[in-house]
C-alpha cells in the first residue's frame, strides 16, 4: 500500500468514521490510529490500520511516517476505574510529539467549546492542555470546538429520546435553562477536512445552527419523536442518582457529575457564529422513527471492540 497522507484516529469510531469516510471521497489515501484494530468498519483495505502504540513512541512514530495531517479525536468522555481525563492527556501529547518527529505537516485536533486551563472539570482542563500543547508545538493546526455532535452513532440526544420514550416525565437538571448548539457529525467532518487543506493555525467554534436550552432540546426531541412528556426540574444531585439508577439498568454510565456540572455551567454554549449548518430539528424529524428506540451505550463501545458502534 502507498504511503497514506491522512492519519485519522479512530476511523471506525464516530467522528473518526464521518472524516474518514470525506477524504476517501476526496481520492485521499488514509491510515487510521486505533484501540480497536479489529472493529467492524465499511472501510476494508481503502485504508491501513495501525494500534495506537502509546506506551512506545519510536513505533508510533514510525506508524505516522509519511503522514501529512493528522485528525485527531482521541479522548475519553469521563473519569472512571476503567480510563481517566489525565491518561488520555498524557496519550495525547505523546501523539503530538510523534506526529511531529515523523513530519507530520498539520494536526487537526478536535477539543471542546469552551476549554480552560483554570477549569475545575479535569475535561474541560484537560482539552485546553491539549490545546495549548498544540499551539506549543510549532505544528500548523486547526483546532475544532464541538459542542454535541448528532447523527447516527450519538449517544446523548439518542438517549434523551430513549428516556422520552420509556419514562413518564424528563426530569432536567436544576432549572434546564443552560444552553447547547448541536452539531450534525457529518458538517463537523466537512470542517475537519477543509481545515486539513489549509495550513494556517486557527480555532474554529464547531457549532451548529440551532441553539436550545437543555430543557428546550428535551422538548423538541419529544415533539418531533411524537412522546411529549412533561419536563419536570431535578435538583442535580437527585438528577444524577436518577441517571446511575437508568445507568444500572442499561448497564452503563449514563451521566457523570461533572458532566452535569459541564452543562450547567453553559460550558456547551459560545457566542458564536455556526460553523454547521444542518438543524437538528429537521434531522431529528427524519430519523423520528428510529431515534431512541434503543439505548446507546458508552461502555458497551469499549468493552465491545469489535462491533461496529450501535447506530440509531
Ligand atoms: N461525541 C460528542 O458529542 C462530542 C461532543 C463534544 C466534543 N467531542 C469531542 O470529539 C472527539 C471525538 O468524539 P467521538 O464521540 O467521535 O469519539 P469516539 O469516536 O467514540 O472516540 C474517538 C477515539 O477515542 C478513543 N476512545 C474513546 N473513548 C475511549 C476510552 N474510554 N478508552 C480508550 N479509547 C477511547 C476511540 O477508541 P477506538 O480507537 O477504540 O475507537 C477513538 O480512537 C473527542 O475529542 C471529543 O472530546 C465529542
Amino acid at each position: 500500500m502507498i504511503t497514506p497522507h491522512h492519519a485519522v484516529t479512530g476511523a471506525f469510531g464516530y467522528s473518526g468514521k464521518y472524516i474518514t469516510q470525506r477524504l476517501l471521497d476526496r481520492g485521499e489515501t488514509v491510515m487510521t490510529l486505533t484501540n480497536s484494530v479489529h472493529r467492524a468498519n465499511p472501510f476494508g483495505d481503502r485504508i491501513a490500520v495501525s494500534p495506537f502504540h502509546f506506551d512506545e513512541p519510536d513505533k508510533l512514530a514510525q506508524s505516522l511516517e509519511g503522514v501529512k495531517v493528522l485528525y485527531n479525536t482521541y479522548w475519553v468522555r469521563f473519569n472512571s476505574r476503567w480510563f481517566q481525563h489525565n491518561e488520555a492527556v498524557r496519550q495525547t501529547l505523546t501523539l503530538f510529539a510523534a506526529a511531529k518527529r515523523a513530519g507530520v505537516e498539520r494536526i487537526v485536533h478536535v477539543s471542546i467549546t469552551n476549554p480552560s486551563i483554570d477549569s475545575p472539570l479535569d475535561y474541560f482542563r484537560g482539552k485546553a492542555e491539549l490545546e495549548q500543547a498544540l499551539i506549543d508545538s510549532g505544528l500548523s493546526y486547526a483546532i475544532l470546538r464541538p459542542t454535541v455532535l448528532f447523527g447516527k452513532e450519538d449517544i446523548l440526544i439518542n438517549n434523551i429520546a430513549w428516556t422520552l420514550r420509556h419514562l413518564p416525565v424528563f426530569g432536567v437538571f436544576g432549572d434546564g435553562q443552560y444552553r447547547l448548539q448541536p452539531i450534525y457529525v457529518e458538517d463537523l467532518a466537512a470542517l475537519a477536512v477543509e481545515s486539513g487543506q489549509r495550513r494556517q493555525n486557527e480555532i474554529i467554534q464547531a457549532i451548529g445552527p440551532e441553539t436550545f436550552t437543555y430543557r428546550e432540546l428535551a422538548q423538541a426531541i419529544g415533539r418531533r419523536i411524537g412522546v411529549e412528556r412533561p419536563i419536570i426540574s431535578l435538583p442535580p444531585e437527585l438528577g444524577y442518582w436518577a441517571g446511575w439508577l437508568l445507568g444500572q439498568l442499561v448497564n452503563d454510565v449514563m451521566i457523570t457529575r461533572e458532566e452535569i456540572k459541564g452543562l450547567m455551567a453553559d460550558l456547551l454554549y459560545v457566542d458564536a457564529p455556526p460553523a454547521g449548518r444542518t438543524r437538528l430539528t429537521d434531522w431529528v424529524q427524519a430519523h423520528a422513527d428510529t431515534l431512541g428506540r434503543r439505548y446507546t451505550s458508552e461502555l458497551a463501545r469499549r468493552r465491545d471492540r469489535l462491533s461496529a458502534y450501535a447506530s440509531n
